[in-house]
């Protein structure tokens, strides 16, 4: 018997992607195109759940399969010397690309392999980059870096950033990908310091279109042997309101339940659906219900009688404070990716069901 096609984990690639075929069709173009294409430097925007990560490895594979090296990093610490030492290795069967090869000249006298080691280490980032680029341009290889859970408060991202902007104006073959939260990614393209990035690509995951989520169910249940459609499909569709997640989730939940069927039937389409819905309550809206605070809870019961988006100006006088204080905690419940800012000085619930989420728990 077939097994559970569907992929209810983080980062996972899905079998069928919902959705994204025109920018993934845009990017393969981009990255086979010998220009320049704005494409190549694209920030991907979306909540958690949206599918930033998986997407970013499909752009990857793009980009190998189009002959460019390519390296993925998490905004972290220690991220800059990752990206230099996966490119190194990424490019090990191109030519013989050394570390040190522009090195030997310079150096003089006796001096320990520990030594020039120890040189190489210390020898600027963007040094090193620059003599890897020039090894992969010999071969007419372009480098892409794909940087997953970017944020505008690690040094090291906006370093990374900065000297991508000096290798596009050398002329050199350099992509850059990356994704965030909306929120990180605003103040990313709002920092000083890398302004160039407000002229970057920005794809916003949002919502897959219904259309969409329906073709992505039929394929992925024929993989796993079963046929599903009618009103079973339209209800999973339905639940499922085009976030990403929630397809994998409902899919392998409905899957499970029509486990013996051919054919899904209704009634395991509800149970399934049951099912994946308690499961997404526990394991994303109740796992980030509990890290919030006390606060946090007070500024999302203020959202609470809005229909879709709350001013912000009305949250800090329902809240009875300044608002400066209700600003702290917009901030932090941004960061979190609980509620999104569609236009300045309006908020709205950012994760599906949350809101149901708390009214319920809030009634308790
Ligand atoms: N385009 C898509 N179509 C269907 N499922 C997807 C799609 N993108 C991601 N997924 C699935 O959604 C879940 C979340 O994807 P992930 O990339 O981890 O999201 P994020 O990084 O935005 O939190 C995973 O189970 C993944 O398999
Ligand atoms: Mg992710």
């Amino acid at each position: 018997m077939a097994e559970n096609p569907f992929t209810p984990t983080f980062g996972t690639v899905p079998y069928v992607m919902a959705g994204r075929d025109e920018l993934l069709s845009n990017v393969k173009n981009a990255l086979s195109r010998s220009g320049r294409d704005p494409l190549l430097s694209t920030l991907l925007i979306g909540a958690r759940g949206t599918g930033k990560t998986a997407l970013l490895t499909c752009i990857r594979q793009e980009a190998e399969q189009a002959g460019w090296v390519a390296v993925n990093v998490v905004a972290l610490p220690g991220m800059l010397e990752d990206v230099y030492e996966q490119a190194m290795a990424a490019s090990s069967h191109l030519a013989d690309l050394k570390p040190g090869r522009h090195l030997t000249s310079v150096t003089i006298g006796p001096l320990s392999a520990e030594w020039e080691a120890e040189q190489l280490r210390q020898w600027n980032w963007r040094t090193r980059m620059t003599g890897l680029l020039d090894q992969l341009a010999e071969s007419g290889v372009g480098l892409l870096i794909t940087v997953d859970e970017a944020k505008a408060d690690l040094d090291e991202l906006i370093k990374l950033v900065s000297v991508y902007q000096l290798f596009i104006t050398e002329g050199r073959k350099v992509a850059l990908v990356m994704a965030g939260l909306p929120y990180q990614v605003h103040r990313l393209v709002t920092h000083k310091s890398v302004s160039f990035l407000r002229r970057a690509f920005q794809y916003n995951l949002k919502m897959v279109a219904r259309a969409d989520v329906e073709t992505a169910l039929v394929e992925t249940f024929g993989i796993g042997g079963k046929a599903i459609g009618g009103e079973a499909l339209k209800m999973c569709s339905e639940t499922i309101g085009g976030f990403p997640y929630l397809l994998q989730l409902v899919g392998y939940r409905v899957w499970e339940a029509a486990r013996r069927d051919e054919t899904v039937s209704i009634e395991a389409a509800e149970r399934g659906i049951e099912q994946a819905m308690s499961e997404m309550d526990e394991r994303i809206i109740a796992a980030t219900f509990r890290e919030l605070s006390p606060g946090d809870v007070r500024y999302l019961q203020a959202m609470l009688q809005d229909k879709r988006e709350s001013r912000t100006a009305d949250i800090s006088s329902r809240m009875g404070v300044s608002s400066g204080y209700a600003a702290k905690y917009k901030s932090r419940l941004l960061a979190q990716g609980v509620i999104g800012e569609p236009a300045k000085g309006w908020v709205a619930f950012e994760i599906p069901g949350f809101k149901e989420y708390l009214i319920e728990r809030i009634s308790e």
